[in-house]
């Protein structure tokens, strides 16, 4: 299946200065970045606690950029507004979350935002098929989620590969958190994604390795097109 969709790169916050969160991300823009990937962790449905809505509303006036807010959280339903207010577009839930997952991605779109489903490497791609038809993306977690700097878990490209099949040519972007560096973004493409997070490779090395780290991650995410 050839996927046309453009290729993002989408750094996770997780990895930047937090005591300098705005400058921090600011350059990480300049250099050359898509979105803004905002982890948020709750210490409860993953063994991590990160930030909630108030840094991500402190964040805000600092970036222009499309604000990708992915909830490690359980339950979902009564944070959503908070989310939404603080500045976030798209606001992503995990299938794992709970058992109302559809009713959880209406309430996203009810409040104007983008909505994406996110799935574990454990879980069966067949979880997101019931709900794809209410999602503006679906997220492939290519680690158990809860902490960054771990390394990729190459059964993901199996469920990516599910997961692009079930979206087959509908307008949905088909992102991979976890894990993505240089010398796999090639393969994570390949399966058929075209957004790629990125922490550590993202971060490492401070500012002026950004503009390197993200055309190293954008270079190697294209020489995967067609590819697969
Ligand atoms: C994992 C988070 C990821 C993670 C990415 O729970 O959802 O976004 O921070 O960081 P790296 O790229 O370092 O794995
Ligand atoms: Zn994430």
């Amino acid at each position: 299946m050839t996927v046309t969709r453009p290729i993002l790169i989408a750094p996770s916050i997780l990895s930047a200065d937090f005591a300098d969160l705005g400058a921090d991300v600011s350059a990480m823009m300049a250099a050359g970045a898509d979105w803004v990937h905002i982890d948020v962790m709750d210490g409860h449905f993953v063994p991590n606690i990160s930030f909630g809505a108030p840094v991500i509303k402190a964040l805000r006036p600092h970036v222009s950029a499309l604000f990708d807010t992915h909830l490690m959280i359980s339950p979902v339903d009564p944070y959503l507004k908070d989310f939404a207010d603080a500045g976030s577009d798209l606001i992503s839930a995990h299938v794992e979350a709970g058992p109302h997952t559809h009713r959880t991605l209406q309430a996203i779109r009810a409040l104007g935002k983008k909505s994406g489903v996110v799935i574990c490497p454990g879980t069966p791609a067949s979880a997101i098929a019931p709900v794809i038809d209410m999602v503006d993306l679906v997220l492939v977690m290519s680690v158990n989620p809860g902490f960054g700097g771990q390394s990729f878990i190459p059964s993901a490209l199996n469920l990516i590969k599910d997961c692009r099949a079930i979206i087959g040519d509908r307008a949905i972007d088909l992102e991979v958190d976890g894990g993505v560096t240089p010398a796999n973004a090639a393969d994570v493409v390949a399966a058929g994604a075209n957004v790629l997070v990125a922490g550590s490779a993202a971060f490492k090395g401070g500012r002026t390795a950004y503009v390197g780290n993200i055309k190293a991650l954008r270079e190697a995410a294209h020489s995967g097109r067609g590819r697969g």
